[in-house]
């Protein structure tokens, strides 16, 4: 048996995008996604152009630790060959979990934190785990305290940059305690999703002034992609490049006391 890939957020613009490329390679891919309606369609679009395709559909919501658990309890030893983080939220106001964490980090960061410690024993040793950064993660910074801002401290493109730069962090100290793990991370650059809606009065007039000029979903992807199919880790794939991750974002003893408080907070939850 094949192990397999999961896709979460697979029933997004890129999620979808990566399902049909992998599915086009022959892969087995687990689409986790919140809303298995929206997902069987997706799944249905995708098999009607990929004859054979293997896509089975799990229900992840990644704003509730209890539903990344169940999740997670379904994989057996070596079933899982990568995992891609692909899910993600720009949360348009403050607003606290049931477990109450902020909403763009329990999708964004503790969520993909949770499932992969989780996963850790389902994964072949030299499993891939890819997770979606942002472009905006340069312009962010994150302490231990951050990771449960207050609601003075939101704003969307900020708390979600900040949840991103999380998650980057996130991958340089899994890769450190799992070398054998292939760990990336993949910017996709300003893509064509419903995610850039502001769900402002000006969202008719950006589609038509700003959309086209974005990449489509397929292109978006492709860093992602990439990083699915390394044969090393420790990088960021961004266009057509990858290289080390940029030195802005290598600090070891942050990243460590980052880890330490999301543990201390999961433990909690
Ligand atoms: N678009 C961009 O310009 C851009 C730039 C940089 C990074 N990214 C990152 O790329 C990734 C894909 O984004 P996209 O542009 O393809 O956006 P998208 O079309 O909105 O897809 C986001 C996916 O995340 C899922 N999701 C949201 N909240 C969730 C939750 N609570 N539990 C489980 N799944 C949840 C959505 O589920 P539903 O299908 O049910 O809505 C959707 O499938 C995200 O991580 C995003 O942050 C995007």
């Amino acid at each position: 048996m094949d192990a397999k890939i999961i896709v979460t957020g697979a029933s997004g613009s890129m999620g979808a995008a990566a399902v049909e490329a992998l599915a086009r390679q022959g892969r087995p891919v687990v689409m986790a996604c919140r809303n298995a309606e929206k997902a069987g369609k997706v799944r249905a679009d995708i098999c009607a152009r990929v004859p054979g395709a293997r896509l089975e559909i799990k229900e992840l919501e990644l704003s509730s630790m209890a539903s990344v658990r169940d999740f997670a309890a379904a994989f057996g030893p070596g079933e899982v060959a990568a995992l891609f983080h692909n899910a993600g939220v720009i949360s348009r106001g403050y607003a606290l979990t049931s477990d109450g964490l902020e909403h763009s980090f329990a999708v964004n960061y503790f969520g993909p934190f949770l499932l992969t410690d989780l996963l850790l024993p389902a994964l072949v040793e030299d499993a891939r785990i890819v997770s979606m950064v942002s472009l905006t993660c340069r312009f962010a910074k994150i302490s231990p305290e951050g990771l449960r801002p207050a609601e003075r401290d939101f704003s969307r493109l900020g708390t979600y940059a900040e949840s991103k730069l999380a998650l980057l962090h996130f991958s340089q100290g899994l890769a450190r305690r799992h070398p054998r793990l292939r760990v990336n991370v993949a910017d996709p650059g300003i893509v064509d999703s419903d995610m850039i809606a502001m769900g402002k009065w000006f969202d008719p007039l950006a589609d038509k002034l700003f959309r086209p000029f974005c990449k489509r979903p397929e292109d978006g992807v492709k860093p992602a992609l990439a990083a699915l199919a390394a044969e090393d880790g420790g990088r960021y794939f961004v266009g057509r490049r990858s290289g080390p991750i940029p030195a802005r974002y290598r600090d070891p003893a942050l990243q460590e006391r980052l880890w330490r408080a999301t543990e201390e907070i999961l433990s909690g939850i």
